[in-house]
């Protein structure tokens, strides 16, 4: 069935498919451009994101920020999403019945989005958008090609707010991301 864009949004702000729908106070869907060649996955809510039902406003979320105008665009122009859409309690990974109910709002996120650059922050994204369980600092900076969308795993946010010193690999990764987007650019025209 073709899901549009509105309805996918509403069906996912009114999920009650897995217990995080318990204690969620905001669903944060995902936000930016629905034709974006650029998404970002991040793991879940944190607190500020579960209070405004919008992805990475909080610390982890500025640091996103300074990343992506870095990469010379604006939050507008990629596409930002989680692999779960609620909190979990206590920021706690996501477990894998959780992750595997919402899997389906990111996959219909995709064929929606259609983007040509998917950037997996951290190892939850990796292990549920990849199905991967090989550590993130293994995978991270190997392109990962499926059905001609581009992945890039890379460090989250917030493990490099811990761990400054991850920061010029992750930034290697995202100046990866830049040259692919412009690859992907010119071989369209
Ligand atoms: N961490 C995530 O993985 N996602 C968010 O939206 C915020 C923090």
């Amino acid at each position: 069935m073709h899901t549009s864009w509105q309805e996918l949004i509403d069906e996912i702000e009114n999920c009650q498919k897995c217990r995080l729908c318990e204690r969620r106070t905001r669903v944060v869907p995902g936000e930016g451009d629905p034709n974006a060649r650029l998404m970002l996955i991040g793991e879940g809510p944190g607190r500020d994101e579960d209070l405004q039902g919008r992805p990475f406003v909080g610390a982890s979320g500025k640091l996103l920020d300074t990343i992506i105008h870095a990469l010379g665009m604006e939050r507008t122009e990629v596409y930002i999403a989680n692999v779960v859409k609620c909190r979990p309690p206590l920021n706690r990974n996501p477990e894998p019945d959780e992750a595997a109910a919402c899997m389906d709002y990111l996959r219909k996120q995709f064929v929606l989005i259609r983007p040509k650059v998917i950037a997996l922050l951290g190892k939850v994204a990796l292990r549920y958008v990849l199905n991967e369980e090989t550590p993130i600092s293994r995978m991270r900076g190997v392109w990962v090609e499926r059905k001609g969308v581009w992945f890039m795993p890379t460090y989250h946010p917030s493990a490099l707010l811990r761990d400054p010193s991850k920061k010029k690999d992750a930034w290697e990764d995202f100046k990866q991301i830049k040259l692919k987007l412009e690859e992907l650019e010119k071989a369209d025209k």
